[in-house]
């Protein structure tokens, strides 16, 4: 079990201002910051990040999403990192969301949903190493 995990939050929270609030409810949930900056991603990095979804009906819709707009990147550090994010965040569609939660609270739809998290250790660190060099981890 891995006590870090990465997240975006995404185009449209940050548009609609969003960041602050939500970054205020990730380190109140106790989740240190290890790694945080502010970037946009190319169409070409935002595919090459959610490659894993290549075959998806959605996935050139996710692309344009993710490349529209600036983004902010952080790793998270909490033990179990990647189980506690997830419930912080919620289900990824916020219909299906529990209440209380960032995607329920801020999140539109299915598709644009607010912000990610890895869904396991081994794509935490994947995606960690996505975004941040050593040199950039505190
Ligand atoms: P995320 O948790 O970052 O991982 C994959 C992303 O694809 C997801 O959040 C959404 O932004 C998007 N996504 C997932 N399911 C759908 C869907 N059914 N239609 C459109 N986009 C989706």
């Amino acid at each position: 079990m891995s006590n870090r995990t990465l997240t975006m939050i995404k185009p449209d929270a940050m548009k609609n201002g969003y960041a602050g609030a939500i970054l205020d409810m990730i380190i109140r949930d106790g989740f240190r910051i290890v790694a945080l900056k502010q970037l946009q991603l190319t169409p070409e990095r935002a595919g090459e990040f959610y490659a894993v979804h290549k075959a998806r009906p959605f996935f050139g819709e996710l692309v344009e999403y993710m490349s529209r707009g600036p983004i902010i990147a952080a790793i998270l550090e909490k033990e179990n990192a990647v189980t506690d994010f997830r419930k912080l965040i919620g289900a990824t569609d916020p219909v299906k969301a529990d209440e209380g939660t960032i995607r329920k609270k801020y999140a539109a739809s299915v598709a644009e949903n607010a912000v990610h998290g890895s869904d396991s250790d081994e794509n935490a660190k994947i995606e960690g190493d996505f975004f941040f060099s050593a040199l950039e981890r505190y």
